[in-house]
């Protein structure tokens, strides 16, 4: 190819990236990026997206049992759940799924037909009916049935289906069926440096612990405290004066149980590495020819999934998760060159908008290279058998 041709070939390709810019960002935006957000989104107008891996958090919840049990009062609570029941969806958060969807439709845009196509896409549920409605109410905004796929006049919807595995066997549900997990958190709670950090919320545990009449005495029973007050005042139940009184503290130990959750690469192994290894063997595949595969991957599960893969990608800074919290890692390619390369998206807010995410040790940049993303987290991944193995392996 001689140089000239070269170069004009750049210069199309580099106008195609801009339009794209330009197209993304209509009204208000110039050329010129003008935060550091900005510049990491102009980076991405010069490469093409092929295939993304999500996980998102279900929507708004009624407590739970376990939740329940931390501040036992003699109210009725099945009457003030009504109609959802516990641990359920409630309106709002049906409306918190399909914004979701509506974010990734939006994104996702390019890279899925507007007719639904199995081949194109997977959903994965984890085995609690939060995130299956909230799965479903997503991709009711996904995949609303273009005339061919219209099979109701009066219906706005066309079936999508999902796969759910057994409880047992589901590497996104740790937090309930790895034993060494929890065990190695507790490991975490009684090391020096962590009990140092606590020793000043010795107050707090002390407090809490009399008004409530159980025993709160390590994060993760703050943490749930914090949970059953957001899931009491998405059903309109306020939240005692005296919680009210310490909620800034409650919340900063809702930080810390979330700094603590993935404080060795072992924990971030056992959180998320299954699912990392997961998209790597799939990217892997791809780059080597094999593109029939989906492009779309959903995951509709919990708070500590989208932690535990911001922590697995290295994008995570200690935070609880909000309802429709969605993290997407994106295999993309660079026009360019051709190089392929890994970006890290998060829409802290359910429905966006998505914020890209340097990952960590990547030089600050959008996008990673691919190679270089493997090996930065390489001690996050596991395999399935391995992860099944190694969870009920006890420490001692
Ligand atoms: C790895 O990817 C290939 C190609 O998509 C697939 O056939 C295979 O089942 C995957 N292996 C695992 C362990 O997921």
């Amino acid at each position: 190819m001689d140089l000239l041709y070269m170069v004009a070939l750049m210069v199309v390709a580099v106008r195609a990236g801009e339009e794209q810019y330009h197209k993304k960002f209509p009204l208000g935006h110039t050329l010129e990026p003008n935060n550091k957000y900005d510049l990491l989104d102009y980076e991405l107008a010069n490469t093409e997206l092929l295939m993304s891996f999500v996980v998102f958090r279900h929507g708004d919840r009624t407590p739970d049992e376990e939740e329940l049990k931390k501040f036992p009062t003699d109210q009725n609570y099945d009457k003030i759940f009504f109609p959802y029941g516990k641990k359920a969806l409630t309106n709002k958060g049906k409306q918190r799924g399909y914004l979701v969807g509506e974010y990734l439709r939006e994104r996702y845009d390019n890279l899925i037909s507007k007719l639904y196509l199995p081949d194109e896409i997977s959903v994965r549920t984890t085995d609690f009916s939060r995130t299956k409605m909230t799965a479903l109410t997503a991709l009711s905004a996904i995949y609303p049935p273009p005339p061919a796929q219209k099979w109701n006049p009066f219906l706005n919807w066309q079936p999508v289906p999902y796969d759910t595995p057994a409880y047992d066997d589901d590497d996104l549900l740790y937090y309930y069926n790895c034993p060494r997990y929890l065990e190695l958190r507790q490991q975490v709670y009684n090391l020096p440096e962590v009990q140092k950090k606590l020793k000043p919320y010795e107050g707090l545990f002390k407090f809490l612990t009399i008004k409530t009449g159980t025993d709160i005495s390590v994060p993760e029973d703050v943490f749930y405290l914090d949970n059953l007050f957001q899931t009491l005042a998405n059903i309109g139940v306020r939240a005692p004066k005296w919680a009210n009184d310490v909620m800034p503290q409650i919340k900063e130990m809702t930080k810390i149980e979330y700094a603590l959750e993935y404080h060795t690469s072992e924990m971030i192994r056992l959180a998320s590495g299954v699912l990392l290894a997961d998209a790597l063997n799939a990217t892997n595949a791809a780059i080597e020819g094999k593109w029939d595969q989906p492009k779309l991957r959903l995951y509709s599960a919990h708070e500590n999934n989208v932690a535990g893969f911001m922590a697995a990608m290295k994008v995570f800074k200690p935070h609880q998760p909000k309802y429709g919290s969605t993290i997407s890692l994106e295999l993309r390619k660079r026009l360019l060159t051709g190089q392929y390369g890994f970006t890290a998206t998060y829409a802290a807010d359910g429905g966006g908008p998505g914020v890209v995410l340097p990952i960590a040790g990547c030089g600050g940049q959008a996008f990673c290279d691919y190679d270089t993303f493997v090996t930065l987290t390489q001690d996050h991944v596991i395999s399935r058998s391995d992860h099944k193995k190694l969870c009920s392996t006890p420490i001692s």
